[in-house]
């Protein structure tokens, strides 16, 4: 029988999302609930190496729900990638007594997870939280939903003096191996061209595209990125319509990093706190070393060993819609 779990500790890890602290929210006050004791790791698994390790009460956790980044901070730790660094993290827990972790984070933040549980007792529960929305199981993850509408928002204002000037824009979203920021933005916008990495970009296509559109005075056109589109970002495309098209005036916005901040949008609230409740649940029923995710509404587990990126799944659909009404 596996022995039951009365400490738990908290982490933020890789790229930060919007919505993270209301997912700590619920871990704590969840964990609370049910008697346990609750320990925040400061910085993800660095802090677990160096031993950043501090228990949290309810209020620690109070005016939180509403904030971007994460009050755990988060970090990469590469000596957490080493076995060295994750034994070093085994005898810090031990020495808090802490007999299970919630990990928030991506795929990478689940890799070190899944070696950390092979190799220690500790049962790790992962919740997805990155703005690429990228891992399989689940329909959303932590951030997304702000991460798009963040986006959408600076697309809008953009198309606005794009269309004082009848100018082509090309502007760059986050997304480095998966579009979905891209796809989601640019049709919510109106965008005529979207570019990602699920799809191989036909350079002569776009340009003919844009020359139809010259030719019919359809002026104002925006192109939408994912920065890992494999062509390039959005300055290596505007440099070849440049070169190809110097008749169109073009300009480029890359968004960055305010994707990833500001105030969750309510979506991320209720994901991360559905999420975090689950994560605790799964702590205390023995369901462990899983992935908490959301599929067609219903909590989904997946064994952590068994999530990875979700790779290539843009459907046709979604493809077409966006060239019908492009045009
Ligand atoms: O969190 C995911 C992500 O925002 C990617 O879309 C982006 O490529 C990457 O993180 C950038 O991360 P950083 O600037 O923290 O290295």
């Amino acid at each position: 029988m596996e022995k039951k779990v009365s400490r738990i500790g908290v982490l933020t890890s890789g790229g930060d999302s919007p919505g993270m602290n209301a997912a700590i929210r619920a871990v704590v006050r969840t964990g609370i609930y049910y008697g346990l004791d609750v320990f925040g790791v400061m910085r993800g698994y660095q802090g677990l190496i160096e031993d950043d390790i501090h228990k949290l009460e309810s209020r620690s956790v109070a005016n939180i729900i509403q904030r971007g980044g994460t009050i755990l901070k988060t970090a990469r730790s590469k000596m957490f990638l080493k076995p060295e660094g994750r034994k070093i993290a085994y005898e810090n827990l031990k020495k808090h007594g802490i007999d299970g972790l919630v990990i928030i984070g991506g795929d990478g933040s689940f890799r070190g997870a899944v070696a950390f549980s092979k190799e220690f007792d500790i049962p790790c529960i992962g919740l997805a939280g990155t703005i690429d929305k990228d891992i399989m199981g689940t329909d959303f993850t932590i951030g997304f939903d702000t991460a798009v509408n963040t986006a959408v928002e600076a697309i809008d204002k953009i198309r606005d003096t794009a269309d004082a000037h009848d100018r082509l824009f090309i502007i760059e979203v986050m997304g480095r191996d998966a579009g979905y920021i891209a796809l989601h933005s640019g049709i919510a916008t109106g965008a005529e061209n979207i570019l990602i990495p699920e799809r191989k970009t036909n350079i002569e296509d776009l340009l003919s595209s844009l020359l139809e559109k010259q030719k019919r005075q359809k002026l104002v056109n925006l192109i939408v990125v994912a920065e890992g589109d494999e062509f390039g970002g959005a300055d290596e495309v505007a440099k070849l319509v440049k070169e190809r098209m110097p008749q169109i005036e073009t300009r480029v916005c890359i968004l960055g990093h305010i994707q990833r901040g500001g105030a969750p949008t309510c979506l991320d609230r209720l994901t991360a706190s559905r999420m975090g409740y689950h994560a605790v649940e799964c702590l205390i029923n023995g369901r462990h070393n899983v992935f908490v995710g959301i599929l067609n509404n219903k909590m989904n587990y997946v064994p952590l060993e068994n999530v990875g990126k979700r790779k290539g799944t843009v459907s046709d659909e979604w493809m077409k819609i966006v060239k019908i009404l492009a045009s």
